[in-house]
């Protein structure tokens, strides 16, 4: 922790960093491999399908991407291995063990990033949270491991609150800096969700996309000249299955469905949709209210990145009228759903044109259900 600081206690984000891997699937591409997968099975079961035995499998189609998601491509860390109609699922080389793993590999450069647009030296960072759905094994903490490539002192931890993860790390970074335990500490969220979703499943195929985020939150005596006050932070959990991973380590210990469908991603996306918009859209103007602002006057809304609807619906109900794309940025056309990087990946990419004194709002939302909000000011 820097001596020559005196805290102020009042936590701010002094930078942002994002890593964007250089492959990309466009829905053309995703839906032909999809449907080259599908005819060969039908192929492959035309005499159990002849007879009802097997059920046959349906295309995919880009329309219906485009019209229920707002979709049209997303970024992997290994394209070839998920278009494969033989494979679909990424292929990444095993690293060793004195390695730089390949997760954390993904949230250094974001971290890195981040740190340099601060002018921040990693010696003055206190604390290091990796905060993000997926994380690679269960220990060592990817944070730790973090937080030695980047020469950080002091301490860190995993969090994993699914897609919501960057603002419950936000939070908790605030939290540290609200009560002098830190002055500077680094939210990571690297996401490899390529390689928990299902890329057989007609329904969820198109979802997701990899990448990586970093938030730096500090006390506002160390931040740099230009930075956003944070104004207030709200987390907010209630318990739904409509969105299920039930991949874990006592998966072994029942062999028979270890590798069932439901070890990966699965999603009632239409109960999500109509669930989540109105407790995201109440909880926004609560908060706002609590902090004496009329959610009208926000100048942009950083919205986590999962369904474009989903977003103009929330936005609507916020700020009273059809959001402009000035208003509302959606990274999910070219990103897909990076879970908890989406609505970091919005404020990384459109926050410089903001005045000082505009005021806004990063919101995520997901698994859970898990939601959080992060209201800021731009100061400098
Ligand atoms: N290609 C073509 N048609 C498809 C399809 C595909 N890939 N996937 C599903 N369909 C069909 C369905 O079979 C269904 O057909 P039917 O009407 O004949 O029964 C129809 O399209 C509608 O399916 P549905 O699943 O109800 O679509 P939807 O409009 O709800 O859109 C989602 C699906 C997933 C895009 C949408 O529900 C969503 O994004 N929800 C929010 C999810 C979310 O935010 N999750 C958070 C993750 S962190």
């Amino acid at each position: 922790m820097r001596a020559d600081i005196v805290p102020t206690g009042r936590p701010v984000i002094s930078a942002t960093g994002l890593f964007t891997p250089a492959e990309s699937i466009t829905n053309e591409e995703l839906v032909a491999s999809f449907n080259l997968y599908v005819e060969r099975f039908n192929a492959e079961h035309a005499t159990g399908i002849a007879a009802g035995e097997v059920e046959a499998l349906q295309p995919s189609s880009v329309e219906f991407i485009e019209k229920a998601s707002g979709i049209k491509a997303r970024h992997v860390m290994t394209k070839a291995a998920v278009l494969d109609p033989a494979i679909m699922a990424p292929r990444l080389d095993e690293r060793g063990d004195d390695e730089l793993s390949i997760l954390a590999e993904i949230g250094v450069a974001a971290a890195r990033d981040a740190l340099a647009r601060a002018g921040r030296d990693p010696g003055d960072v206190d604390a290091v949270l990796c905060a993000a759905s997926n994380m690679q094994r269960p220990y060592p903490a990817m944070a730790i491991e973090i937080q030695q490539a980047l020469g950080i002192n002091g301490f860190a931890f995993d969090m994993n609150v699914a897609c919501s993860s960057a603002t419950f790390g936000i939070q908790t970074a605030a939290d540290y800096i609200r009560a002098g335990n830190a002055r500077s500490v680094l939210v990571v969220s690297p996401e490899i969700t390529s390689g928990h979703l299902n890329w057989r499943d007609r329904d969820s195929h198109f979802i997701f996309g990899d990448g990586a985020t970093a938030v730096l939150v500090e006390d506002a005596a160390m931040a740099p000249a230009v930075h956003w006050d944070i104004l207030g932070t709200r987390l907010k959990t209630v318990f739904s299955n409509n969105i299920r991973n039930n991949f874990g380590y006592l998966n072994r210990a029942h062999p028979e469905t270890a590798d069932a469908p439901d070890k990966l991603f699965v999603q009632e996306g239409r109960k999500v949709f109509k669930e989540v918009v109105p407790m995201v859209a109440q909880m926004i103007v609560e908060e706002a209210e609590r902090l004496a602002l009329d959610p009208q006057d926000l100048r942009r809304l950083w919205l986590h990145q999962a369904n474009a609807g989903m977003n103009r619906l929330i936005a609507q109900r916020v700020l009273g009228h059809e959001a402009s794309e000035d208003e509302s940025p959606t990274v999910l056309d070219t990103y897909g759903n990076t879970s908890s990087a989406g609505s970091i990946i919005a404020f990384h990419l459109h926050c410089e044109d903001l005045q000082s004194g505009d005021t806004g709002l990063i919101c995520s939302f997901g698994a859970g259900y898990s939601a959080g909000t992060v209201f800021l000011r731009k100061a400098g």
